[in-house]
């Protein structure tokens, strides 16, 4: 059998902000075209790993490689370049720029690149905004005057300006309602099958992991503790996982809800 191929590689990567050891030989393969979500406690070290894959911070050690490429290579500032292109980030905070209309946030990707005109600019916004189901009515608006669903559409817009391959959502669906939450969900379902696109998310919302992902990452003790399905994460024993998916089972009174979760988004009917 053919090894899928490892579109991001973090191998042996320890993270210390001076006395707080966050990450102690992390290892993870994220492979093309998969949604690999990432679970893990608050202050795990969630946030900061995906921010050490998009290159904004360094690990104390090891090495994160991306599309092949070690963020440790030489010529630096032209790999950044290159790679940004090739990937889209929904941040867990400040989702859009407060100063600038949702046209503007839409548009900074594609203005950066110095290369476009104003009027292919706008078509590309419209584009985008309408991918993500936002009518042109609300190009000029603010983002003090849009909802948190709005917000959240109008900043997955922003990422998939530059029609990335590599997409990052830090917890996608927070602050939203179950409603907006499946509704967001199924326009990242949407957007990946026209895309081909591969997917790193972190989550604390089980119904989004569920949706989404078909491999799951636990980051506990500092590490990787298991990578699989949720079928395999589920199975596997550690107290971070059997908490995480306890409350779930209670809210829903259903012991077997996750199985049945997972057949009902994995298999085909
Ligand atoms: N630049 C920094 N300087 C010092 N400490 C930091 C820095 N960045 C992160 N930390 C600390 O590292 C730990 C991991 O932070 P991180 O934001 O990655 O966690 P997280 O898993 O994303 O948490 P949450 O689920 O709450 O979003 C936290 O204790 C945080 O306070
Ligand atoms: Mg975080």
């Amino acid at each position: 059998m053919i090894k899928p191929e490892c579109i991001i590689e973090v191998e042996g990567l320890y993270t210390r902000f001076g006395d707080l050891v966050v990450h102690q030989d992390v290892n993870l393969c994220i492979y093309h075209g998969e949604v690999l979500t990432l679970i893990g406690g608050s202050g795990s070290g969630k946030t900061t790993l995906l921010r050490q894959m998009l290159g904004l911070e360094q690990p104390s050690e090891g090495n994160v490689k991306i599309f092949g490429s070690s963020w440790e290579d030489p010529d630096l500032n032209l790999q950044q370049k290159k790679m940004q292109s090739r990937t889209g980030v929904l941040f867990q905070q400040g989702a859009l720029f407060s100063a600038l209309s949702v046209f503007d946030n839409v548009a900074l990707p594609l203005r950066e690149l110095h290369t476009l005109s104003e009027e292919m600019i706008r078509e590309l916004v419209m584009i985008k905004l309408d991918m993500v189901a936002i009518g042109p009515e609300h190009a000029n608006k603010m983002p003090a005057a849009l909802s948190g669903g709005m917000i959240k559409r109008i900043a997955l817009a922003r990422a998939l300006a530059l029609d990335p391959e590599l997409l990052f959502l830090d917890e996608p669906t927070s602050g939203l309602d179950p409603e907006l939450s499946e509704s967001f969900e199924e326009l990242i379902l949407a957007l990946r099958s026209e895309m081909d696109l591969t997917i790193v998310m972190v989550t604390h919302d089980l119904d989004t992991l569920v949706a989404l992902s078909d491999r799951i990452a636990v980051l506990a003790d500092q590490q990787v503790v298991v990578t699989g399905t949720l079928d395999e994460v589920c199975r596997f024993q550690h107290p971070f996982i059997t908490s995480f998916f306890k409350s779930i089972r209670h809210k829903n009174n259903q012991e077997n809800y996750l199985e049945q979760a997972w057949k009902t988004t994995h298999m085909p009917s």
